[in-house]
């Protein structure tokens, strides 16, 4: 009788200890465990988890944050668009949570780089990454790019255009950010390709993620290996950068004496991961989108043929494709790739005044999240949230797209915001001017993405519409 009673009160002061918050963050609204833990049990994706667990704190109860715990902690979302201001515009006291250093992760991407590092040495990094992003704009290299891609599509048919989103968004980052071409799009074989992937995948193996301390106690040797031989690579591309210069970002950045190898090879990896699934999941969605809305995609269409004049995209004729523009703009509000930024902590805590003039007491060195999709399906703030609509972007008197930076926050706003944002942009832009010009396309028959585009549950709480077929057509 002793050990099952025994057993009997662990469990439940093991569940009340991890349903119950610390006593230093009780006073904030809390997303009930149940729940969370309810969604993760069905795979929930997290655009999904946030706009039924979160964004009613924000829409119906007036809160402006909201704590969950989720993957082994207690997290604060800020969900108010004055909040989310005061924290993104202030890196100085909101800087980025310093990640945990036993996860494999970051033998991949490293610290020393501009996404994770802080204070003066980010300052060094971000200066030296706006600088080289400044010098390329590179349209051009983004219509070979796509049409390598058409070569790949031959005739057309039933296509899994998440797949080539993936290779296109790799061999832009590779080609013009590195100066290196993987030759994904072009070779299936793609060794690099494949490396990545397999890194990829024993990444997100859930029970790691969880627990990251199980790398530390059973270290897979296979992934560390994989890991050790992909920076390699890196730094081969490196060497070959110091005596090749190229039109791209590392030659540039190579120019900059300030930074160390180690440094140079974290920043490589870094654009890597940052620069190739986001932009390959904000490509998937908008294709996605003007596929459920074939009268959008013919608008599209007719404005690019007519604005492209059977020429080579360039920013003149892009900058007459306001409607496109209101597309993309629509797609990255939607469905946004990031659904929230990396966690931030205030070293001294901070109180924190919503606009709905309540006020919140964040701790010191607390986990604090932005959530973006947060901002970007808030009923207050967009007439219906969760429809796909272009022309709300588009400023009826003038034609132009409007956006406003307080409440469309794809890539985050401020110093830490994301500084290829005009790279991406572009990219996307280049890609779908292309497109249109080129295919039809709609989704066949029993599609599950009929009515949204449908993420996966993804580790790394990317929203990327997954198996999306699409049936493409070649134009006349
Ligand atoms: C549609 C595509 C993209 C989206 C939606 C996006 C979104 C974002 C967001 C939300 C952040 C802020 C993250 C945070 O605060 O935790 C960010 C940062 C960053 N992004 Fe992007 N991004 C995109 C494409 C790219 C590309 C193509 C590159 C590079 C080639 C890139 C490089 C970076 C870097 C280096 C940072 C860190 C900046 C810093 O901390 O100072 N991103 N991005
Ligand atoms: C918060 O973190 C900083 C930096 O790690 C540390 O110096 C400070 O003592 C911490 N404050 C509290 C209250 O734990
Ligand atoms: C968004 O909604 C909040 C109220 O929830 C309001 O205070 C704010 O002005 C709105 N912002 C915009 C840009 O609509
Ligand atoms: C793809 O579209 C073509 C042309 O509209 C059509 O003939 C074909 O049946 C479609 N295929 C699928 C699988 O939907």
């Amino acid at each position: 009788m002793l050990y099952p009673t025994l057993l009997f009160t662990a469990l439940a002061l093991f569940l009340k200890w991890i349903f119950t918050p610390p006593a230093k963050l009780r006073h904030l609204p809390r997303v009930s465990f149940f729940r969370v833990l309810w969604s993760y049990a069905n795979k929930e994706t997290e655009e999904a988890r946030i706009r039924k667990l979160y964004i009613p704190f924000m829409q119906e109860k007036g809160e402006g944050v909201a704590i969950s715990y989720a993957l082994g902690r207690w997290l604060i979302h800020i969900l108010d668009p004055k909040i989310w201001r005061t924290v993104a515009d202030d890196a100085a006291n909101w800087p980025k949570e310093l990640p945990p250093s036993d996860m494999v992760f970051f033998r991949f991407v490293g610290t020393k780089n501009v996404v994770f590092s802080n204070g003066e040495t980010w300052q060094k990094h971000s200066t030296v990454v706006h600088a080289a992003l400044k010098r390329t704009l590179p349209i051009e290299q983004f219509t070979v790019l796509t049409q390598k891609l058409f070569k790949r599509m031959g005739d057309g048919g039933l296509i899994k255009w998440d797949h080539w989103t993936m290779r296109v968004a790799l061999d832009a980052v590779g080609t013009t950010i590195l100066g290196y071409d993987f030759e994904a799009v072009e070779n299936d074989n793609s060794p690099f390709l494949k490396q990545y992937t397999t890194i990829m995948d024993a990444l997100s193996i859930p029970l790691f993620l969880v627990f990251p301390i199980f790398d530390v106690w059973f270290p897979r040797k296979d992934l560390i290996n994989n890991i050790d031989a992909l920076i390699a690579r890196f730094q081969a591309i490196l060497d070959y950068k110091r005596e090749n210069r190229g039109n791209d970002m590392l030659t540039y950045m190579l120019e900059e004496p300030s930074l160390t190898e180690e440094e140079y090879r974290h920043n490589m990896a870094a654009f890597f991961v940052a620069g190739h699934d986001s932009t390959a999941a904000a490509l998937s969605t908008l294709v996605a989108y003007l596929a459920i809305y074939p009268a959008f995609q013919e608008r599209a269409r007719k404005e690019v043929i007519h604005a492209l004049d059977n020429k080579d995209p360039d920013s003149h004729n892009l900058a007459n494709m306001q409607f496109l523009y209101a597309c993309v703009l629509e797609a990255l509000r939607i469905n946004t790739p990031f659904p929230f930024t990396a966690p931030r902590v205030s070293p001294t805590g901070a109180t924190l005044h919503g606009s709905n003039g309540k006020s919140y007491y964040i701790p010191p060195n607390t986990s604090t999240v932005l959530s973006i999709a947060s901002l970007h399906r808030n009923e207050n703030n967009w007439s219906d949230a969760h429809t796909f609509n272009p022309e709300r972007h588009l400023d009826t008197l003038t034609g132009k797209t409007k956006i406003d930076a307080t409440i469309w926050v794809p890539f985050s706003r401020g110093p830490r915001q994301c500084p290829a944002r005009n790279f991406a942009m572009y990219e996307m832009r280049t890609v779908t001017a292309l497109l249109l010009q080129s295919w039809e396309w709609e989704l066949p028959p029993g599609s599950p993405h009929a009515i949204a585009p449908q993420n996966v549950f993804s580790p790394f709480g990317l929203s990327s519409p997954k198996d999306l077929y699409i049936n493409f057509t070649k134009r006349g």
